[in-house]
């Protein structure tokens, strides 16, 4: 595996399980990391992930499923790197809102389209142009299992199979520029968005899952560190599950 000495990368949702992986492996590689999520202690939680590995991570608050506060956040990344430089976006942050369709309000289909969709174009389009500028780019954005399709999760599959379509386009878009896009579709991922699924439940899938056990995020942020590699540079518009071996 290459160095990713130089390279500058934004995680966001970097504050939670998958993310705060990611960021530590990135700066772990000798990225200089920048973590953009909504929780009130983004600063205090980079100082943390910096400490634990030993690289350079800062902090930023961001509310993805806004435009304007992506587009805020890019004159703030210009601040902390120095330059309008963007080498790996990862667009991790995501929510779920899980209910029957029958239950579920707009409001609740509502958030998670955009927290878990809007997000990717927010965060892109803010800063893709830096990318096609110095003819180097690595995004991956985070799909899931349930793309596909999963009971109680019409607002999370279809935000997430959205994401396989936006990794897509964009793919074709961008490849003349040297940068390549990439989704990942992780099965169970022992992170707090588990936290709602009951015990029982959680039982009853893992017995499902042909390893027996829930993925560890440090196993999804290999997989995103592979992604984001300079030698990785001929694997693009592709969805790759990490999963244990379960399929719905
Ligand atoms: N854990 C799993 O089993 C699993 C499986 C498949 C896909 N995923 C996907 O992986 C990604 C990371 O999930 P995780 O398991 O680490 O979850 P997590 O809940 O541990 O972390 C999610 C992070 O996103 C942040 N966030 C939420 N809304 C935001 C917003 N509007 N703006 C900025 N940040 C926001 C949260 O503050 C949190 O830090 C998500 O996109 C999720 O859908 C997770």
């Amino acid at each position: 595996m290459d160095s990713k000495k130089d390279m500058i990368a934004l995680v966001t949702g970097g504050a939670g399980g998958i993310g705060s992986e990611t960021a530590m492996t990135l700066a772990r590689e000798g990225a200089r990391v920048i973590i953009a999520d909504l929780y009130e202690k983004v600063e205090e939680t980079a100082e943390i992930l910096s400490r634990k590995s030993g690289g350079k991570i800062t902090g930023l608050r961001v509310d993805v499923s806004d435009f304007d506060s992506c587009t805020k956040l890019r004159g703030e990344v210009e601040k902390v790197v120095g330059e309008r430089r963007m080498d790996i976006i990862v667009n991790n942050a995501g929510i779920t809102r899980d209910a029957l369709l029958t239950k579920m309000d707009f409001a609740t289909w509502d958030k998670v389209i955009r927290v878990d969709l809007y997000s990717a174009f927010n965060v892109t389009k803010n800063f893709v142009e830096w990318m096609i500028e110095r003819k180097f780019g690595r995004i991956v954005s985070l799909s899931s299992i349930s793309w596909k399709g999963n009971v109680g999760q019409v607002n999370y599959s279809s935000a997430k199979a959205g994401i396989v379509g936006f990794t897509g386009s964009l793919s074709r878009e961008l490849a003349r520029y040297g940068i390549t896009v990439n989704a990942i579709a992780p099965g169970l991922i022992d992170t707090d968005i588990l936290k709602s699924i009951p015990d029982k439940i959680m039982q009853g899938i893992i017995e499902k899952i042909p390893m027996r056990r829930l993925g560890k995020p440090e196993e999804v942020a290999s997989l995103i560190s592979f992604l984001t590699s300079r030698d990785t540079s001929y694997i693009t518009g592709e969805v790759v599950s990490i999963n244990g071996g379960f399929n719905f």
